[in-house]
């Protein structure tokens, strides 16, 4: 079965063709067009900039994958888009693109859970590889991006448990926030990153806020705010901006590991994976594989860790073939910008 996905709920116009054959999954293309230059100049995503380059690109990254498949739009058996959450005109232009073409095609669509998208990315290999789908129930997911903080128990394909989310800011958008304060470029997880290599840890001593909370809630705005007036103290530096990138990464690394950690312990589960644009930070991947001895965990190949196609044909497929998915209402389906996955 081929499965083409549309991803265009931010910043990134992604397209990706999966080959899935008794849950043997292969990516055979994983288109990306992404807007980061665009919106570096204004410091953040601006909405409608984004929906037009979404509009201008969303032909040609479809015909780029296809090619790259070596298929025609007739191949593909099933159509997935991403349905939301995300930026409402965004989530438009590939949510309608995609159910235009599966009918057109007259193919099934489904209109797919960006949140389940990342979910599952963990289990994608590299562009060619083939790979069984992982089906040993129950997994943890920390689900961590710019838009989403949460802490989910994944039951069987396609039941979740909510255990705990951000109750403000996602912690991706507090490393955005927080290289601005710094003065580094958008997007800032991946600055703070760099620049927290030269850093000392322990310089500021920043909050961790509800790491004792004792349920699996987060909140990241408290711990921004705590730069900024640490920051008024300080005349900047190289050394201030390096110090301070990783005193908040460590504060943020801590808050997010001990949380995971104690869910998989008190919900008996051996595997988590953690997922999403901020799963592509070394030092979060160092600070979980202190625990590889007593869980096993999982992280995406850092092609899907950010938004991408290949995630959505995968959790589309998956809405498919486990859920109660009414794939041939082409005509009711809307892009949601508010979707959930789990309450
Ligand atoms: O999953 P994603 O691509 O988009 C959303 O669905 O939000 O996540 C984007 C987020 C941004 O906040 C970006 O700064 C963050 O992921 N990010 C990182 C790193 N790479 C991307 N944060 C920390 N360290 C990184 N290396
Ligand atoms: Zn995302």
């Amino acid at each position: 079965m081929k499965i083409l996905g549309i991803e265009t709920s931010c910043d990134e116009t992604a397209v990706a063709v999966l080959d899935i054959t008794d849950k043997h999954v292969t990516v055979t293309c994983n288109a990306i067009s992404s807007q980061i230059e665009i919106h570096r100049q204004y410091g953040g995503v601006v909405p409608e900039v984004a929906a037009r380059e979404h509009a201008r690109q969303i032909i040609p990254i479809i015909d780029t994958a296809l090619d790259t498949a070596g298929l025609g739009l007739r191949d593909i058996d099933l159509f997935c888009a991403t349905q939301g959450p995300g930026l409402m005109t965004s989530l438009m232009v590939g949510f309608e693109t995609g159910k235009t073409v599966a009918y057109a095609n007259k193919k099934p669509f489904i209109a797919t859970n960006h949140i389940a998208g990342h979910v599952y990315s963990w289990m994608l290999k590299p562009l060619g590889e083939t790979v069984q789908l992982d089906s040993a129930f129950p997994w943890i997911v920390l689900i961590v991006s710019g838009g989403h903080t949460e802490i989910i128990l994944v039951k069987d394909f396609g039941v979740y448990e909510l255990l705990g989310k951000t109750c403000d800011d996602a912690v991706g958008e507090a490393f955005d926030k927080t290289a601005k304060m710094l003065g580094l470029p958008y997007p800032g997880g991946p600055q703070i990153s760099k620049v927290a290599l030269q850093g000392d840890r322990k310089k500021f001593n920043l909050p961790r806020p509800m790491i004792d909370s004792g349920d699996y809630a987060f909140s990241f705005a408290g711990l921004k705010t705590a730069v900024r007036y640490a920051l008024e103290k300080e005349s900047i530096s190289e050394k201030v901006i390096a110090d301070m990138a990783a005193s908040f990464e460590q504060a943020a690394v801590d808050v997010l590991v001990k949380k995971t950690i104690k869910s998989a312990t008190e919900y008996d589960v051996s595997t988590i994976a953690v997922v999403g644009g901020v799963a592509a930070n070394r030092y979060l991947r160092e600070a979980f594989a202190v625990y590889d001895s007593e869980y096993t965990i999982r992280f995406p190949e850092m092609a899907y860790t950010g938004d991408n196609g290949a995630m959505i044909a995968l959790a589309g497929y998956i809405q498919h073939t486990y859920g109660s998915e009414n794939a041939g209402e082409y005509a009711t389906l809307r892009a949601y910008p508010n979707l959930r996955l789990a309450s």
